[in-house]
């Protein structure tokens, strides 16, 4: 299969957007920009579509899709009942970087929600994907359109990188402006549970910090499935060190320096404000640690990086895990499979 990459920009964008709903209503594959990172979409209806997605990303068939609206009136379609408490948070959070768990309606099949009863559903805020969505008249099922485990998509050089060959069109939006996916709140119960941090607080979603319960183990059935898998992993194994930034730094430059001994290829992902503290030739920046917007925006382009200068061994400092940091650290960590160094 040959994959078109379609830049969606000025006069080009409606023409762009007619191509891919045409693509999509005939039951194919398109990777297209939101504002937190690049989703891979099908007719949200169309199990065969949606098989799809998971052959091209190599995903379990027990991951469930988000399912991605752009209008209100879409969501009868989508979801069963939806409680006071729901509607409360859309009208305040949608359009945006926001998931909701809510019970399944009757027109989504089982294949987009790995069999299970309760879907996730987004509204996104991004004009493109609104357009898209709009277009097609039908809600779509989506991803992020990354291969599956590897780093999510922040622009579509990486979605070529990851599924070209294996999707019909790419839209080409330009970075995204967020850069790490939604928040997942799960809205099926007493009260609402987050199972992915990201841009919209726990804190800004309960309007209390303390009952924002964050899910945070490995039951038997994992709430969230996908959280049971392996996640944002470059090909290097990554490490990620926590401390005071010249200890880190020390830390770091040992760690690298064991490696390289070993034959290993190796770097260090840090910040502008720590660059100085490390050998040029080993540095990966991943933004201004006092913008955490920049390090949120930047991180899976820096840990894709590493697999483009083929390190072996990536060395990262770590965030506090306040606000936005909470949701870095949460795919910094994964991407590093729980190996985290305090110094
Ligand atoms: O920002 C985002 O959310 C991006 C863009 C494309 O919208 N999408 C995204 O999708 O990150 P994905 O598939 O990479 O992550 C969706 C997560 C998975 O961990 C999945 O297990 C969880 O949502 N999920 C989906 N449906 C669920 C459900 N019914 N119950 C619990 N978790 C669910
Ligand atoms: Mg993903």
């Amino acid at each position: 299969m040959v994959t078109i990459i379609e830049k969606a920009s000025g006069l080009n964008c409606e023409y762009v957007i007619e191509k891919a709903a045409h693509i999509l209503a005939n039951g194919g594959l398109v990777a297209f920009p939101t504002e937190t990172v690049y989703g891979l979409g099908a007719n949200a209806f169309n199990p065969d579509a949606a098989r799809k997605i998971y052959e091209a990303k190599g995903r379990p068939s027990d991951n469930p899709l988000i399912i991605h609206i752009s209008g209100m009136d879409m969501l009868e379609d989508v979801c069963g009942s939806v409680s006071q408490r729901a509607r409360e948070l859309a009208e305040r959070f949608w359009p945006g970087p926001l998931t909701m768990i809510l019970p399944k309606g009757g027109k989504i099949p089982y294949a987009a929600t790995g069999g299970l009863d309760t879907v996730a559903v987004r509204f996104p805020s991004h004009k493109t994907a609104r357009g898209l969505i709009d277009k097609c008249g039908f809600p779509l099922a989506a991803p992020s359109a990354n291969s599956s485990g590897k780093p999510s998509p922040t622009r579509a050089s990486h979605v070529a990188f990851d599924l070209s060959g294996k999707i019909d069109m790419i839209i080409d939006g330009g970075p995204c402006e967020i850069g790490l996916e939604s928040t997942i709140v799960d809205m099926t119960g007493e009260e609402p549970v987050i199972l992915r941090p990201g841009y919209v607080s726990g804190e800004e979603i309960t309007g209390c910090a303390e009952t924002a319960v964050v899910f945070d183990g490995e039951p038997e059935i994992p709430i969230s499935p996908g959280t049971k898998y392996t996640h944002y992993s470059p090909r290097a194994s990554v490490t990620v060190v926590l401390g005071e930034p010249d200890a880190v730094a020390g830390k770091i430059r040992e760690l690298i320096a064991g490696a390289e001994s070993a034959g290993k290829k190796a770097g260090a992902l840090v910040t502008e404000e720590t660059r100085h503290l490390y050998e040029e030739g080993h540095i990966i920046s991943v933004g201004s640690a006092a913008e955490m917007e920049s390090i949120a925006r930047n991180l899976f382009k820096a840990l894709r990086k590493a697999d483009f200068y083929g390190l072996d061994a990536l060395f990262s400092v770590g965030f506090e895990e306040t606000g936005l940091g909470a949701a870095v650290m949460n795919r910094l960590v994964k991407a590093a499979g729980n190996k985290v160094i305090r110094v």
